[in-house]
């Protein structure tokens, strides 16, 4: 295992071992795994961290996007559009239903998807009315200017789902992300900033019928026992996921705040050593409000030679990601081709996320910049 891994889950476990523990047990004793009580506990607990009206516990980020999409009726015919510069369940969503992904590029300073390329789709009439949702993703941790996203949802008519996967936590003027949407999906994978013991997954909606809709789905469509009023899908959160991450919840914030920390930390010891512009470019500001620093990733010269020489050095570093999604072989069908979105695929070829995580010490992150200042010096 390299001696400054990307993320370190068991210095965070040790820390919250007891509660968890606790917390894993109750459930075990209550042997009452599928929804119920704590499931419920933690579905309020989390709106009222998020500051949504309601939230809707279901197995993966996956599965909320793809739930947060079947409650808008998405279908064959449909399309929705998604940045190509995302991780492959924001367009997989899409196509388990039988609706096209529509790519767009993102921006080249915040790797994100803006109002410009997707008003570039949305121009073309035929497109513009076969689109029913956009999905802005909050990449990395940091926020998609949601403003701009509701005003073209209203434009265009078309919802807005957020993928809030890597973002739980970021909040912009106070408003968490995931909240600004029509529907947000989030993700609790182990290495997200709440992560579970597992796989698990939440949807926030201030509608209350597409929220009523999501907890129809997740279960078969079962409205009273053995009712079963539309085809649902088995996507429910397990009762010890929401026991485990109700624990975790309770140090999100300041898990959040020791990340932003690291981040502005990583800032300034670059800046002593002279990186940006000579090798190292793209430093993501840690004072934006708006970023909750799931991954910290720069931009590099010579990337793979650089993450070749951190390995070497026990240093983990690690690409996300290195296929832009137009590319990807699943998407071939698509008949897209390099070239289409020139802002994502060199990003592509130049991101690299660092180690970041809330127990990452000083010691470490000074060794990560030395070690890639000694890289840029040869
Ligand atoms: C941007 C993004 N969307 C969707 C997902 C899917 O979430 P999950 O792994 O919980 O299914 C992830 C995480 O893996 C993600 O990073």
């Amino acid at each position: 295992m390299a001696k400054i891994p990307i993320i370190d889950l068991k210095a965070q476990y040790k820390t919250i071992r007891k509660e968890v523990q606790q917390a894993i047990d109750e459930v075990l004793e209550s042997q009452h795994f599928i929804l119920g009580d704590v499931v419920e506990r933690f579905e309020s607990d989390a709106a009222a961290y998020l500051g949504a009206k309601h939230a809707v516990g279901v197995a993966s980020g996956s599965d909320a996007l793809l739930l947060s999409l079947m409650a808008l009726g998405v279908g064959p015919g449909d399309a929705v559009i998604v940045p190509t510069f995302t991780f492959v369940a924001t367009a997989t969503a899409v196509a388990r239903l039988g609706a096209t992904p529509l790519f767009a590029d993102i921006e080249p300073d915040s790797f994100l998807i803006g109002r410009e390329q997707i008003e570039m789709l949305l121009a073309e009439k035929k497109t513009a009315a076969r689109v029913k949702a956009i999905v802005p993703v909050h990449l990395f941790g940091r926020m998609c200017a949601m403003k701009e996203m509701s005003a073209l949802g209203k434009k265009h008519r078309v919802k807005i789902v957020e993928d809030a996967a890597q973002s739980f936590g970021a909040r912009d003027g106070g408003k968490s992300a995931g909240t600004l949407g029509d529907l947000g999906c989030y993700s609790f994978f182990p290495t997200k900033n709440l992560g579970g013991a597992g796989d698990a997954g939440l949807v926030a909606t201030p509608d209350a019928a597409l929220a009523a809709k999501i907890r129809l789905l997740r279960a078969h469509g079962e409205d009273t026992k053995y009712r079963h009023d539309v085809i649902g899908v088995n996507s429910r959160l397990d009762a010890i996921q929401a026991a485990v991450l109700a624990v975790k919840l309770r140090y999100v914030e300041l898990w959040c705040a020791a990340r932003r920390e690291r981040a502005e930390r990583y800032g300034k010891l670059f800046l002593d050593r002279k990186l940006p512009g000579s090798g190292l470019n793209s430093i993501p500001d840690a004072r934006e409000p708006a970023h909750a620093f799931n991954y910290y990733v720069v931009r590099a010269e010579r990337r793979d030679a650089l993450k070749q020489h951190l390995a070497a050095a026990g240093i983990q570093a690690e690409i996300y990601y290195p296929t832009p999604l137009h590319l990807q072989p699943c998407f071939s069908y698509l008949g897209y081709r390099r070239g289409d979105f020139p802002v994502a695929e060199k990003a592509a070829a130049e991101v690299l996320a660092l180690p970041l995580y809330p127990e990452l010490t000083e010691v470490q992150q000074t060794a990560v910049v030395d070690s890639i200042a000694a890289f840029y010096r040869r």
